[in-house]
């Protein structure tokens, strides 16, 4: 099979993790005998570096022509100084709307060796934490009208979140079809007690239910999640958010299982044509010390394998070989302990890359 790939290396780690995981990659399409071509457009600080702007049309057309996008991750303080419409995160946002990628599917997994990494309680992890966060990608408050005006105490900033109906079905959809093949238990998250855009969500939300019998729908507002999560995060499968809320609570999601530099991401829309990446940021204070995790990016790879280019076999073998590099003690600095072996960024991305060349 052909393939083309957009990668974005983006700023900060992005370069290392991405190299990192164009090696696995070439290890699958040379153990499966598949062709993977890349383009390398560029995208957030890189972009506005050498072009000005956060997001270059090229840069969307090369996506567009693409069968999956890989990104790494974007942004650092290089550029924070700049205007709202200029910044790297700009660049990210614009991608997702161009690209039409309204779905944002983080899982948050808590692995067994890493237990003790959760900043819970043991009494707490005990029970394991397996949950998918299903993120609104495209509306709310993230794209609502903004700007200045004057207000009630001089010049104020404002913001607005607003949701259409047919957003939130077809966000809810996606939410229930992931949830059909997990644990069938969806949790929609909204602040329906103060805002009216999220009363129309609730009753969006459950009126999709009505296609979904299996499902068993619940509702929670926003602050109880942020507190249901740290005190019983077994109790949810599949949490479904508007864009801002989705935003923060896959942060808290994924910092519970303690393994933030493992957990990858996939943005989807009515396509094939998928965004994947790290769930975490560009960490510009390790930038170029090859120390940075690239679990997350090759996870990522595995679901845009899996996803986007429906390889089944080479996404199972990816994965392994994951697994078992974790298994022989393989980690990183962020998850290293006592008793393992402390291996450099490249070097993980050798290791798992050897092993599913080797792997059978
Ligand atoms: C994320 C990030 C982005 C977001 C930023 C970088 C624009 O925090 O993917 O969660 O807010 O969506
Ligand atoms: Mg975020």
């Amino acid at each position: 099979m052909n393939c083309k790939i957009a990668v974005i290396r983006g700023d900060g780690i992005g370069p290392e993790i991405v190299d990192a995981t164009i090696g696995c990659l070439e290890a699958v399409a040379h153990r499966f005998g598949h062709t993977f071509k890349y383009a390398f457009p560029l995208m957030g600080g890189a972009a506005i570096d050498s072009t000005g702007v956060p997001l270059p049309q090229e840069t969307i057309d090369e996506c567009l022509n693409s069968d999956a996008v890989l990104l790494g991750a974007v942004g650092g303080p290089k550029w924070d100084n700049l205007a709202t419409h200029l910044r790297p995160e700009k660049g990210l946002l614009n991608l997702r709307s161009a690209l039409g990628l309204y779905a944002n599917v983080r899982p948050a997994v808590l692995y067994e060796q890493l237990r003790g990494d959760s900043p819970l309680k043991p009494a707490i992890t005990k029970k394991g934490i397996n949950l998918v966060v299903v993120r609104e990608l495209t509306g709310g408050i993230y794209f609502g009208p903004r700007g200045y005006r004057a207000g009630k105490y001089g010049q104020e900033a404002y913001d607005t979140e607003a949701y259409s109906k047919k957003e939130i079905e077809r966000i809810a959809k996606v939410a229930f079809d992931v949830a059909m093949g997990r644990g069938k238990r969806v949790t929609s998250i909204d602040k329906a007690n103060v805002l009216e855009s999220s009363q129309l969500w609730r009753a969006t939300v459950t009126k999709v239910a009505e296609q979904y019998p299996e499902i068993e729908l619940s509702h929670m507002l926003v602050d109880n999640c942020a507190m249901q999560l740290v005190r019983d995060p077994s109790q949810f499968d599949v949490i479904l958010c508007p864009n801002m809320f989705g935003d923060i609570l896959s942060d808290e999601a994924a910092m519970i299982t303690g393994s933030i530099g493992l957990l990858p991401s996939s943005s989807l829309g009515s396509t094939k044509l998928g965004l994947y990446e790290p769930i975490h940021g560009s960490a510009p204070d390790i930038a170029g010390t090859d120390t940075a995790n690239p679990i997350a990016t090759i996870l990522a790879a595995a679901m845009m394998l899996s996803t986007s280019l429906e390889l089944p076999k080479e996404t199972a073998a990816l994965e392994k070989a994951i697994k078992t590099i974790l298994g022989k003690g393989y980690r990183t600095p962020d998850i290293y302990s006592t008793g393992n072996k402390k291996v450099s960024c490249s070097k993980m991305g050798e290791l798992i890359a050897l092993e599913v060349l080797n792997g059978k």
